[in-house]
């Protein structure tokens, strides 16, 4: 896929930063994304994964359902998390739906798509303030949040759920270094609430597509119902199943992400202005504040070959934001352009 155009298509979009920066000597340090840049180690693939059609999806499953405690019977996969995102909105009736502004935009644009009306919030409590009033029916609640960082604690989730006639949406593509926050366990007795998990970030395997739509509402069978059988292929199916049960990995994963999105905020907080805020989401670090100077951050980091997420809003009506992924290299070529 190539993109021309002013503004990054998504993160990670390299061509764009080469457009505006030039190829950097070195070639680009990508921290444009939240996905971890210590992937699952994928070993070799049995031939007969690239052969065989992904009939079964039962050792998928099962992982997912230890993994996510949830119960299996309730967890859908999907090719990327994404993939349900962006169908669950025209599944259910058109109504007013709560989301999160700064939050990831394809929420909107889904919502807005399927014919709802967007409410945007800034943080729980305007949401609960909304829902209190009875002035949304749906609410997508992204915990933690991308790019904010902000937490939702698990029984102010619930509790919310319980104050809306429509449909409530975890999207949890973030929330594998705190497995306490999940609301996966709820869905069975909760058939208002929906969970989406990635295996693209943690996991760092986004380029696998798989996440999974949790929920025992009618909206995940209609979802299943639509989906082509081949939707999620077998080498999805095959390396989801052993990075989801792989206990030993996942400790020295949560380990490495902690540490390295502690030493990147320190490095940040360090250099900053006391105009803009620092917030460690885990796999990713976020300033808040100053646009002009983050601005000239992002033009910074480009010219010396580092790729970051930026955004502000044209009307200055919000806050504007850098966002930055984890460096593989403890920091160093961050430090360096940084004391440039
Ligand atoms: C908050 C959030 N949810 C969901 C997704 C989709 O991820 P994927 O389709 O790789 O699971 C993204 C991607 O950046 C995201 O930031």
């Amino acid at each position: 896929m190539t993109h021309s155009g002013e503004h990054p298509a998504h993160g990670g979009d390299l061509a764009y930063a080469t457009r505006r920066f030039g190829t950097p000597t070195g070639g680009w340090q990508d921290l444009s994304t939240g996905i971890s840049p210590w992937a699952y180690p994928v070993g070799e693939v049995p031939a007969q994964v690239w052969r065989q059609l992904p009939v079964d999806q039962s050792g998928l499953i099962r992982s997912a359902a230890a993994y996510y405690g949830a119960d299996p019977a309730h967890i859908l996969p999907v090719p990327g998390s994404q993939f349900a995102l962006a169908r669950l909105p025209a599944l259910l009736e058109s109504a007013s739906v709560a989301l999160p502004r700064p939050g990831y935009e394809e929420h909107a644009r889904h919502w807005l798509a399927g014919g709802h009306t967007p409410i945007f919030y800034r943080g729980l409590a305007e949401l609960r303030e909304a829902a209190e009033a009875g002035r949304v029916c749906h609410a997508v609640v992204i915990n933690p949040n991308n790019p904010t960082g902000e937490r939702v604690a698990a029984r102010e989730l619930l509790a919310l759920s319980q104050s809306l006639p429509g449909i409530l949406l975890v999207d949890e593509a973030f929330a594998d270094l705190w497995p306490s926050l999940s609301v996966a366990a709820a869905v069975s007795s909760n058939p208002r609430l929906y969970v989406l998990r990635s295996v693209g970030k943690f996991f760092g395997l986004a380029g696998v597509r798989l996440g999974f739509l949790l929920g025992s509402g009618s909206a995940v069978a209609k979802l299943h119902s639509g989906m082509d059988p081949w939707a999620v292929n077998t080498p999805a199916l095959w390396v989801g199943e052993r990075a989801l049960a792989d206990r030993h990995w996942q400790i020295s994963q949560r380990q490495r992400i902690s540490e390295a999105a502690q030493a990147l905020s320190q490095l940040l907080a360090n250099c900053v202005p006391e105009s803009v805020e620092c917030a460690n989401s885990g796999l990713f670090v976020t300033l808040q504040g100053d646009r002009p100077y983050l601005q000239a951050l992002f033009t910074k980091l480009g010219h010396g070959g580092i790729f970051s997420r930026w955004c502000y809003s044209a009307a200055n009506t919000e806050p504007a934001w850098l966002r930055l992924g984890l460096p593989e290299d403890k920091g160093r070529r961050l430090t360096e352009v940084l004391c440039d």
